[in-house]
Order: structure tokens, then C-alpha cells, then sequence
């Protein structure tokens, strides 16, 4: 392998330009060439693909967002995009891809990689940290810390004003950001699609609540596309008429910034791991952290839907919100 191609692809994350650095420099420090494709796949199909070189990529560490563009690509979701794709991807000799996204960006690679026979390395890199095999994925400490820093804002009006507060957060399927940045908050509550949450428990929960006094309260909601914040909060309504209810909905401003210590930190060794990986002539794996250590995650593993959720942070949350 002499040519490596990087792509980001699927939702921005912070700490993406932390990762595109770290491959660029550790290709390049190893005798690869580096070449940039723009606009996720979409930049593979129309072919908008740029060598890199070191200083391509100075300055960006602390940059949220993606300097390489990223799109949700229809076209290589279908055969026929997949393979011009392919064909662009042999006319600039680019003989490996290492793709920064999270799963439909890294179910893409895999296919991408068992129809081509092609060289495919992922590196995890979204909010909602739902990939398998790795503890952690490029931008979830960062959004956790945005989320909670708005959190604590928001307690400052609910509490002045004797508010019960439902505050939707992002996670797509998973409720890892929703749980954890109610616990770091010291919210009272969080809703998350891993435990079922029935309006009565929650209204039991909000009685308990008020019997001790409590004015202001702030539920952490996972978003979903049937029962979101605003879900919550009209059940609420109706249960509680004289409690004054308010919704927010954090939305994109989650997926901005600059990315934390620890995402740098973990875009930066995946990064290099991507590098070793592929001269090490392992294919279509994930790089990912475990333990401190990083690891190869076959990309069909790391896919998986059931990413293990510690049960156990239910109970935290639940007892410290007496
Ligand atoms: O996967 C990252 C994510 O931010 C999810 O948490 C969210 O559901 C989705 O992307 C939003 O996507 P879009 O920016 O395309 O609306």
C-alpha cells in the first residue's frame, strides 16, 4: 500500500480535524501518500480528491467540524455509486481508506470493502458513541461537556422560575449522552430508549419530588422520533396542570466546538492506530479504545446495534436524585 485516502463522513463531530491530522501525519511519517477526499463518499463518486500534505492539516487540532466537508451520501448507497467509487478511487492509486464516521458511515465501508475487495479502516467518529467495541468514539466528550454546560444554565431559569424543565438531547438510537450528561448535570431524571419510561413512572417520580418540595426539576430526554421532550412534557401537562412546564431542544449547537482534551486524545491515537493498522496489513476494521488500549474492531462487529449499556448508571441517577 503506498496511497491512503481519508474521508469524514455522516454527522460532524468534534475532534474529526484531530483525527484527519493524526492520520495525514502518521501516513506521511511512515513513507504513505495522503489523499483528501471532500464531501464524504459523495467526493469519492464525483471524484473531489486532493493530496495532502503535512502542513494541509496544521492548525486544525482544536477545530470542531470537518475541514474535509461530510455529506449522508445516497449515491453510495446504491451498487452502481459504489462502483465509480471504486474506479475513482484505482485512477487516483489510492490503495486504502481510512473513513471517520459513525455506523451507517462505517455499514457504507464495509459493504464498500467486501464488493471491492478493497482496504477499508474506520475510525469511530460520532456524538452518540453507539459503535461497538470501543469505549469511547471521537466527539461524545465533547458533546457530553456541551451538554452539560448547558444543562447548568438551564437549571439557573428552572430554579428561579419553579420549573419543571424537559431537555432533548441527541443519540440517534442510543441514550449514552442522554444518561451520562444527567448524571454529570445532576438532573433528576433522565428518558433513554434502553429503559422503558412510562409517563406513570414518571409521574410517580415527579410526585416523590414535590412531596419533598422540590420546585424545579430537569428530565434528560433522548431524543426519538415518537417520544421526544415535547412528548414527555404534554403528558406531563395533563398530569400536573399546575406545574409550569418548558421544553428544549439543544438540537445541532450539540455537535459544535471545540473538541475536548480527551477526544483530541483519542481522534490523535486511533488515528496513528489506522496508520499501523494498515501497515500491519490488517482490512476492514475499526479502530477503536478499550481500556486505554486501542484495539481492531472488525467493522461488522463494530456496526452492531447493541453496544452494552451499564445498567448500573440507571441507579446512580435514580439514587442521587432524592
Ligand atoms: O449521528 C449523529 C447525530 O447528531 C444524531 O445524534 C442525530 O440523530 C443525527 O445525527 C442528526 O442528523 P442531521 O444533522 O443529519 O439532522
Amino acid at each position: 500500500i503506498k496511497t491512503i485516502g481519508i474521508l469524514t463522513s455522516g454527522g460532524d463531530a468534534p475532534g474529526m480535524n484531530a483525527a484527519i491530522r493524526a492520520v495525514t501525519r502518521a501516513g506521511i511519517y511512515n513513507g504513505f501518500e495522503i489523499k483528501a477526499v471532500y464531501r464524504g463518499y459523495d467526493g469519492l463518486i464525483t471524484d473531489d480528491i486532493k493530496p495532502f500534505t503535512t502542513e494541509n492539516v496544521s492548525g486544525i487540532i482544536g477545530q470542531g467540524g470537518t475541514i474535509l466537508k461530510t455529506a449522508r451520501s445516497k449515491g453510495f448507497a446504491t451498487v452502481e455509486g459504489r462502483k465509480t467509487a471504486y474506479d475513482n478511487l484505482v485512477k487516483e492509486g489510492i490503495d486504502a481508506l481510512v473513513v471517520i464516521g459513525g455506523n451507517g458511515s462505517l455499514t457504507g465501508a464495509m459493504k464498500f470493502a467486501q464488493e471491492h475487495d478493497f482496504c477499508c479502516i474506520g475510525l469511530p467518529g460520532t456524538i452518540d458513541n453507539d459503535l461497538y467495541g470501543t469505549d469511547s468514539t471521537i466527539g461524545y466528550d465533547t458533546t457530553m461537556n456541551t451538554i452539560v454546560e448547558c444543562v447548568d444554565r438551564i437549571r439557573d431559569t428552572a430554579q428561579s422560575h419553579e420549573r419543571i424543565f424537559f431537555v432533548e438531547v441527541m443519540g440517534r438510537d442510543a441514550g449514552f449522552l442522554a444518561q451520562n450528561s444527567a448524571i454529570a448535570s445532576g438532573a433528576e431524571a433522565a428518558i433513554i430508549p434502553e429503559d422503558s419510561t412510562d409517563v406513570d413512572q414518571l409521574a410517580r417520580f415527579m410526585e416523590r419530588g414535590i412531596r419533598k418540595s422540590k420546585r424545579s426539576c430537569i428530565v434528560i430526554v433522548s431524543e426519538s422520533p415518537k417520544c421526544g421532550a415535547m412528548y414527555y412534557a404534554d403528558r406531563v401537562r395533563k398530569e400536573f396542570p399546575d406545574y409550569d412546564v418548558r421544553v428544549s431542544i439543544l438540537g445541532h449547537l450539540q455537535r459544535g466546538g471545540r473538541p475536548s482534551a480527551r477526544d483530541r486524545i483519542l481522534a490523535s491515537s486511533t488515528g496513528v492506530g489506522a496508520v499501523e493498522a494498515i501497515m500491519q496489513g490488517q482490512r476492514n476494521i475499526m479502530v477503536g479504545v478499550r481500556n486505554n488500549e486501542v484495539v481492531y474492531v472488525p467493522l461488522s462487529e463494530a456496526i452492531r446495534s447493541d453496544k452494552p449499556f451499564d445498567r448500573k448508571l440507571i441507579k446512580v441517577l435514580d439514587e442521587l436524585s432524592i
